[in-house]
């Protein structure tokens, strides 16, 4: 919807009937950006950032409403998200100064420090396992779950948010190694049926039933990961190790 909505509100800002001037030419306070920028130039620049962050201009720019009709102050300063923006786009800008300075020759090609390559869609970026801890720490392990599920739902497949198999038995291994051991098993068994084509989701499964002694179920995951992946020299090992405990 978002999107639908900044793609229109974009094609009415560039129409010659919704502006008599389109609001990119003569910007009166830019900062960072040069004064004689081409309008095409700063047009393509704000769109980056509306799609980088999901959010429409007005997350940045003043909106005022004048006879029941809204009208944008681009040069007004008054929304605190403008300045952070302006913020990011000095650290943008040093943090890709500081890479250049890593002088790696002249056929290396330089990867540049883009809002989207921290925000990927979103205003604050929030990595999944973040998002996690603070749905544990407030709602428990099955808040967390419903949490991991609805955002699933609504981006999967995008670039927001990362929904592999290994990252989600990363973070529960994560919180084993924090000695939350109920917390860990619950996500991994979450990740397990979630992921059954991810031998590392099986994995993670058997370690934390290692951890907790409970050699039979280790097992049961150790094949399970060997049956997806028969190629683990390491889990044969564990596998060996969990039959062997049992005895
Ligand atoms: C994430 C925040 C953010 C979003 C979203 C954003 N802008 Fe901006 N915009 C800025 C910042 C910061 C500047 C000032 C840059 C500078 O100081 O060099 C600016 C400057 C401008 C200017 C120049 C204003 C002037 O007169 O100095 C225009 C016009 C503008 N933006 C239009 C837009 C439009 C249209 C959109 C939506 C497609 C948009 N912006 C989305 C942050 C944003
Ligand atoms: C190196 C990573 C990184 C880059 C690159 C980056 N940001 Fe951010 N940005 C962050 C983080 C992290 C936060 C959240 C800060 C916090 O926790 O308060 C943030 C927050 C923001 C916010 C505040 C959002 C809100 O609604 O509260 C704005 C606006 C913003 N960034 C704009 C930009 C723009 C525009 C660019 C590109 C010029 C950019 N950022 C590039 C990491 C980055």
């Amino acid at each position: 919807m978002k999107l639908i909505y900044l793609i229109t509100s974009l094609l009415l800002i560039s129409s010659p009937i919704a502006n008599a001037q389109s609001p990119f030419e003569n910007p009166e306070n830019l900062q960072i950006l040069p004064k004689d920028i081409p309008p095409e130039r700063l047009r393509a620049i704000m769109r980056n950032f509306s799609f980088a962050l999901d959010v429409r201009c007005t997350h940045c720019h003043l909106r005022v409403e004048e006879d029941g009709e809204g009208r944008m102050v681009f040069d007004s300063d008054e929304k605190e998200t403008k300045k952070i923006a302006r913020e990011m786009m000095k650290m943008s800008g040093g943090i890709n100064r500081d890479i250049r300075a890593l002088n790696r020759g002249d056929d290396h090609q330089y990867t540049r420090v883009q809002c989207t390559t921290c925000h990927h869609g979103q205003e604050n970026p929030f990595l999944i396992q973040s998002v996690m801890d603070g749905e544990i720490a407030t709602g428990g392990v099955e808040a967390a779950k419903a949490k991991y599920a609805e955002l699933k739902e609504k981006y999967y497949g995008g670039h927001t948010y990362d929904f592999s198999g290994f990252t989600l038995s990363e973070y529960a291994n994560s919180l084993m190694e924090k000695g939350n051991m109920d917390q860990a098993l619950d996500i991994a068994l979450y990740s397990q049926q979630s992921n059954p084509k991810t031998p590392y989701a099986h994995t993670m499964v058997g370690n934390i039933y290692m951890a907790q002694e409970d050699y039979a179920n280790a097992a049961k995951a150790y094949e399970a990961s060997l049956k997806v992946d028969p190629e683990q020299g390491f889990i044969q090992d564990q596998l060996d190790k969990a039959k062997a405990a049992m005895q």
